[in-house]
């Protein structure tokens, strides 16, 4: 009955959020690029980050702290681990939501030494009290606590040894300018090229120890959404496929018969990205239509749109942001074998 668990296998190879499970986390570690030659593609961050961290080496300083935007599954953590393997330093793992209070903070910064890295994913979740003790830890290496109640309550000044911050966000824009501000620099990861893809998955294969040709590396490239996280777990689940139902043998065709079972398209794009593009062309004429209203349509919460749904669904111009709100283009209908009407053409 090996066929039935592949089957029940039900992890959404398309779902690109944060609640993973622990086996997808191992995963995803085992396949993670370990020095800036192993990461494949973003060839100018790449270039710029290398000057950055070799000038930062000479002068025997930590590197100054660096903000990495971009959209999910891209290789923002993978860059954090990059960064502080290749400057030798420590890295500590937090996130802006797990940073309640601001004990927390202080008491992860004290504790941090002279070129610890310490990584805040989700940081434009942080609140506004933690934001403001990172401030002078970020410019001066300080922190600022207050002792005391009331009228006799005073503010004391300890230092910190000098370490560097890496943000990462999905959504540099709900960053607070201050904030923004206190990062000397920021990179941002673009979607990937078919080739770079397709490279991703050949690499991703050999650490799997999976036997694939090129043809079938650019045929699982192709319905990647020019994310390496999804291409990843496409690469898996079609190992799994053929190994139940071809003895393990991979080939361009088996690749297409297993995502096809998936219901990924040849673009990548699946049932729920279909849906959505269906709900606006048939219950909003193509749109425009607004998010919450678009949110309650289709059942999505309004972050899930925007962070999971409509960033590829832009790239691939299926979709136009309008000021009054999201509008289906011609393309999106012909691939959903629609015809635009005439009179809401773009
Ligand atoms: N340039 C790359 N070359 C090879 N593999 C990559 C590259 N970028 C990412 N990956 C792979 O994709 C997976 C996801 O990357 P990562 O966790 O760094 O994404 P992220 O940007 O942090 O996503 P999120 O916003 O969800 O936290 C990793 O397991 C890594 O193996
Ligand atoms: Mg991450």
């Amino acid at each position: 009955m090996i066929e039935s668990n592949f089957e029940e296998d039900s992890t959404n190879v398309r779902e690109v959020s944060k609640d993973q499970k622990d086996e997808e986390i191992n995963f995803e570690a085992t396949l993670r690029p370990r020095s800036l030659d192993e990461f494949i593609g973003q060839k100018d961050l790449k270039e710029g980050l290398n000057i950055f961290i070799h000038a930062a080496k000479k002068r025997g300083e930590p590197i100054d702290h660096t903000l990495l935007y971009g959209n999910p599954g891209l290789g923002k953590t993978t860059l954090a681990h990059i960064i502080a393997n290749e400057m030798e330093g420590n890295i500590r793992i937090t996130s802006g939501p797990a940073l309640e209070r601001v004990g927390d903070l202080a008491a992860i910064l004290s504790n941090l030494q002279e070129g610890d890295i310490l990584f805040i994913d989700e940081i434009h979740r942080m609140n506004r009290s933690i934001e403001e003790v990172l401030y002078p830890a970020m410019e001066d290496f300080a922190l600022d606590l207050v002792v005391g109640k009331g009228p006799s309550a005073r503010t004391l000044r300890l230092g910190l040894e000098k370490f560097t911050i890496i943000g990462a966000t999905t959504r540099p824009s709900l960053l607070s300018s201050p904030l923004r501000d206190r990062f000397g620099s920021t990179y941002r990861l673009d979607f990937y090229s078919d080739s770079e893809m397709s490279d991703i998955v050949s690499r991703s294969a050999k650490i799997l120890g999976v036997k694939i040709d090129q043809e079938t590396c650019q045929t699982i490239a192709k319905r990647s959404r020019q994310t390496p996280r999804i291409a990843n777990r496409l690469l898996k689940r079609v190992r799994d496929y053929s190994q139940v139902k071809h003895d393990g043998l991979l080939s361009s065709d088996i690749a297409n018969s297993a995502l096809n079972m998936l219901a990924i398209d040849e673009l990548g794009l699946d049932g729920s990205d279909r849906r959505v593009l269906k709900i606006i062309i048939d219950k909003f004429n193509g749109g425009p239509v607004g998010l919450s209203t678009l949110a309650a349509a289709t059942q999505e919460e309004r972050e899930t749109l925007e962070e999971i749904f409509e960033p590829f669904l832009l790239q691939l111009g299926f979709l136009e942001r309008t000021p009054r709100g999201r509008v289906v283009t011609e393309k999106a209908y012909k691939h959903m074998g629609y015809i635009k009407p005439i009179d809401t053409l773009l």
